[in-house]
């Protein structure tokens, strides 16, 4: 591995106990050469999330991903299998398919090359005359793909454990809440102007509720009853608790599944690298990260409702709370971000220490350091650690 400042810097500072564990140093989020290590050694090699399987319901839905530099199409096939193909035409290597949809063909938008659902070329006009060319020789190459409680996940590597696999431990925590079966409701993009790294790490810790979301959902939650373990290998998460103000925040009446505080727990995951979620009784949302050079981050945004909120007589007055509320709580949280990414390209710029609260960030960090640097992680002892 080529010797970087950054990485060495993030070493030194993974290598700290928690009990004197200091912030990310900021050449790791403002250095051009540690984004093209984690792009190299990060995202073209883990499970990156694109969305919910939910909306990629019929065959041909479709939408696009740039994925580590390169560009992918997840789709529904007519036979109803749900795959990820390259999305760079194999004519003159145009890009095929933007945004999401939902298509009969794949149509390149140069010269009309067109791809049936599963990849193969279907038709070229025009190639009679060109001997050499054999349509049957032509078929977009397939990426890996995979479902895990309703989420869809792909990998540019070829050896990469299954997400399943990978998770199972997580699995095992958060099954009393039926997650699978949650519905999407909305999915957008985004970009923020601060680091991927920045974004994620607000999400790791519920410590800046009371403060940056005063004016939202802080309210509702109090930092005493917060519950930070240590994580494992692939994911970190915390616990909260939802104040009854928030109806959906909490088990619907009808919700038999959750029992005693769970019913008013809040489930905050990081999966690695960059997929984070908010499960609660009654919702759910999530982003999916990706960097866009060291000062900007790409973001999918999504979320909806559990099935009995959403079954309610009041689903559609829920879901607009619900879509309302997040709206509000991201703008709050954009601010917060977008500040930080100002504040640590300082000169002046300085790590403090992080709070107990604060400890799934060094469990990323620690993670950060493995991938990117070849740090050795403490060995994890996988065993599910309940709020009750
Ligand atoms: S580049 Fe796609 S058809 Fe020509
Ligand atoms: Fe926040």
């Amino acid at each position: 591995m080529s010797e970087i400042k950054a990485v060495r810097e993030l070493l030194d500072t993974a290598a700290r106990p928690f009990e004197d564990a200091l912030a990310m140093p900021p050449s790791v989020y403002t250095d051009e050469d540690f984004v093209e290590r984690e792009l190299s050694d990060v995202f073209a090699k883990e499970w990156v999330c694109v969305g919910r399987a939910s909306s990629l319901k019929s065959p041909g839905d479709y939408l696009a991903y740039d994925l580590a530099g390169q560009p992918i199409v997840v789709l529904r096939d007519r036979e109803g299998v749900l795959r990820a193909l390259s999305n760079v035409c194999l004519h003159r290597m145009s890009t095929l398919l933007e945004g999401s949809g939902n298509v009969r063909s794949i149509v390149c938008p140069y010269h009309a090359w067109t791809y049936n659902l599963d990849g193969t070329l279907r038709g070229a006009p025009f190639m009679q005359a060109t001997t050499g060319f054999c349509k049957g020789d032509y078929a977009l190459p397939q990426i890996r793909c995979e479902e895990w409680l309703g989420w869809v996940y792909v990998t540019l590597d070829a050896t990469r454990p299954s997400v399943a696999e990978a998770l199972a431990p997580l699995e095992a925590m958060i099954s009393q809440y039926g997650m699978e079966t949650y519905v999407e409701s909305f999915r957008e993009t985004h970009v923020w102007d601060t680091n991927w790294k920045v974004l994620a790490e607000n999400f790791m810790e519920s410590y800046h509720l009371p403060v940056c979301h005063a004016g939202t959902i802080g309210p509702l939650h109090k930092l005493e009853e917060m519950d930070c373990p240590p994580g494992l290998e692939a994911f970190n998460y915390h616990w909260i608790i939802k104040d009854a103000t928030l109806p959906i925040g909490n088990a619907h009446p009808d919700n038999t599944r959750l029992t005693g505080d769970w019913r008013r727990t809040t489930a905050l995951m990081a999966i690695y690298p960059s997929h984070l979620v908010t499960l609660t009784p009654g919702y759910f949302w999530y982003l999916s990260l990706h960097p866009k050079g060291p000062g900007q981050v790409h973001i999918t945004f999504g979320g909806g409702l559990s099935p009995d909120f959403l079954e309610d007589p009041r689903g559609a007055e829920n879901l607009k709370l619900l879509k309302t509320m997040l709206d509000k709580v991201n703008v709050e949280d954009r601010g917060c971000t977008e500040k930080v990414y100002r504040g640590l390209s300082a000169a002046v710029a300085r790590p403090g220490h992080l709070s107990y609260l604060e400890r799934p960030i060094y469990d990323f960090m620690q993670y950060l350091a493995e991938r990117t640097g070849g740090f050795v992680r403490p060995s994890f002892e996988p065993s599910a650690q309940a709020a009750e």
